[in-house]
């Protein structure tokens, strides 16, 4: 029989991010961290190739980051809104970890299985933070997709890319639960 982990099992059937925008203080600090960056990194990885890295920011690189939205978005040609939005992304965070997709060569694991272990340190840098009781979202917007920004912002190489920011801090407001997929809907069973 299976050894149930049912605490596990609880927190996964109930987890769920708390928005950005209601994140506070405190936030963890380097040592509340560190373990969740470890259990962030104790994720699928085809080959141990290690096809990522974090970058912790912290308030005053957070405030910079800001600070370089507004060229990026005027050479993309955004919107003020959209400007405005990707600003106080950054602007009123406290604490975020950008989890980065750093592809490493390799004969045998394709470039896509990497860029899935990518998004596995996000999620489970989500759930480790959630799990230890703080609140945490996974949001990118659209510098994170901009090369010149990745570059400036946070010195990435050619071939890197931003898998995600990583939100972490005090919930202000819990947010409603929002609907779930529907299992039969999305599943097919194939006994033979
Ligand atoms: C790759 C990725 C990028 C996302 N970027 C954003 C974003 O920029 N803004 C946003 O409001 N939500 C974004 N989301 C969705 C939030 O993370 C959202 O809170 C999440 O889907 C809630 O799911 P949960 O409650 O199951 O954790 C993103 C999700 C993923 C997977």
């Amino acid at each position: 029989m299976p050894t149930p982990n049912p605490a596990a099992l609880d927190f996964l059937l109930s987890r769920r991010s708390r928005p950005a925008k209601t994140l506070g203080l405190p936030v963890p600090d380097s040592d509340a961290l560190r373990p969740l960056l470890a259990a962030a990194t104790r994720v699928p990885d085809h080959g141990k190739l290690e096809p990522w890295r974090l970058i912790v920011l912290e308030r005053a690189a957070l405030v910079r980051l800001a600070g370089l939205v507004a060229e990026a978005g005027a050479r993309l040609g955004k919107s003020p809104e959209d400007i405005a939005k990707a600003e106080t992304q950054f602007a009123d965070a406290h604490l975020a970890v950008a989890v980065i997709e750093s592809p490493k060569p390799s004969d045998k694991i394709p470039a896509i299985e990497q860029t899935y272990s990518a998004a596995c340190v996000c999620l489970s840098l989500l759930n480790a933070a959630l799990a230890a009781g703080w609140g945490a979202n996974w949001l990118s917007g659209w510098p994170s997709h901009d090369r010149g920004f990745a570059q400036t912002a946070l010195g990435l190489t050619e071939h890197e890319r931003i898998a995600g920011f990583l939100h972490i801090g005090t919930e202000g407001a819990a947010p409603p639960e929002r609907p779930r997929p529907d299992i039969d809907t999305i599943t097919t069973w194939i006994s033979e």
